[in-house]
């Protein structure tokens, strides 16, 4: 068998693996409103490690794999080993020796990348303090039944140069598209991922000049999981750095603009735009089941290969 296959970023997948994986996430999103039975891995076992929280990818990937006719099992660090020091290593060697697929949510990126090097079967990355590609994936999912391709698109990221901004980073060259990153001075993302993606990606630090013509406008919290206790003195510096209808009316007529979620209201985006009738959050929010759905499919066949 060929070496594991595992979604740890945007780069483990070639630019028309990507397009596919988009395609194959409308069709069956499609497939699923139609009620069609999606259950082709029956009897396919899912670990879902989280150290940190969540709401949308815990139940999109619960969910999914069961649409998929697999089983979840969630395993958070108080209830296993991993919360008692066993080695990240060994806990990959014997959960993949159990299961099928692997999803995990922790801190730092190298554990994600310790658990793959470790693990017989695919390991995704459902979130590290350096990259969060599922989310990615429902992202421009969500661009491409809106508005179609974004080839050739500018996209404006206002906030945090964080895990979702670096993601962004990885996207603009797997999706070729421009980036103007809208940060405030201090909260750029890593400098070597800015210098290997400098032909389109670019730090812009006022957001008004940054947003202006762009096609797509994305932010996410000023403090991620784990910056909790930075959360007050962030607010001050991110005061200028929300997307709401002034920002928005720097950017192209059509427009759209994003948010991974959580969101909060007042800060990083103005509650006006969270809740407006037309917004597509409530869509991208979705598209983390049907988006998944396609990676877990494409993953669990890789392996089978
Ligand atoms: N966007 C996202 O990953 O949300 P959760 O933290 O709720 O999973
Ligand atoms: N940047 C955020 C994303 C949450 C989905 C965090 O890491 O908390």
């Amino acid at each position: 068998m060929s070496a594991t296959r595992h979604f740890l970023t945007l780069l483990d997948f070639s630019p028309q693996e990507l397009q596919q994986l988009i395609q194959r996430g409308i069709e069956m999103k499609r497939e699923h409103r139609a009620g069609k039975d999606q259950r082709a891995f029956p009897g396919t076992s899912l670990a879902m490690i989280f150290s940190k929280s969540s709401t949308r990818t815990r139940v999109s990937f619960e969910a999914g794999i069961a649409h998929l006719g697999g089983q979840a099992m969630f395993l958070s660090p108080q209830d296993t080993q991993l919360g008692r020091g066993e080695p990240i290593e060994d806990s990959a060697r014997v959960i993949s020796s159990m299961v099928d697929i692997v999803v995990i949510r922790t801190f730092g990126h190298d554990i994600a990348q310790r658990f793959a090097a470790n693990s017989k079967v695919p390991v995704i990355n459902a979130l590290t303090d350096d990259y969060h590609p599922c989310q990615l994936l429902a992202d421009m999912q969500t661009y491409v039944e809106h508005r179609g391709s974004i080839a050739g698109k500018s996209v404006c990221w206002v906030g945090d140069g964080n895990n979702m901004c670096q993601s962004y980073i990885n996207a603009a060259r797997q999706f070729d598209f421009e980036l103007r990153i809208a940060c405030p001075p201090g909260f750029e993302p890593k400098a070597e991922l800015l210098e290997a993606n400098s032909d389109r990606v670019h730090i812009e630090h006022d957001p008004m000049v940054a947003a202006r013509g762009c096609d797509l406008l994305v932010t996410d919290v000023w403090a991620s999981m784990g910056q909790e206790e930075e959360q007050l003195e962030r607010a001050k510096q991110f005061k200028p750095y929300q997307i709401n209808s002034a920002l928005m009316g720097e950017a192209a007529g059509d427009a759209l603009y994003m948010h991974c979620l959580p969101a909060h209201r007042g800060e990083e985006i103005s509650a006006q735009l969270m809740d407006a009738p037309d917004t597509v959050i409530w869509d991208e929010a979705e598209n983390r089941l049907h988006a998944q759905k396609a990676l877990m499919e494409t993953l669990l066949l890789a392996n089978r290969a």
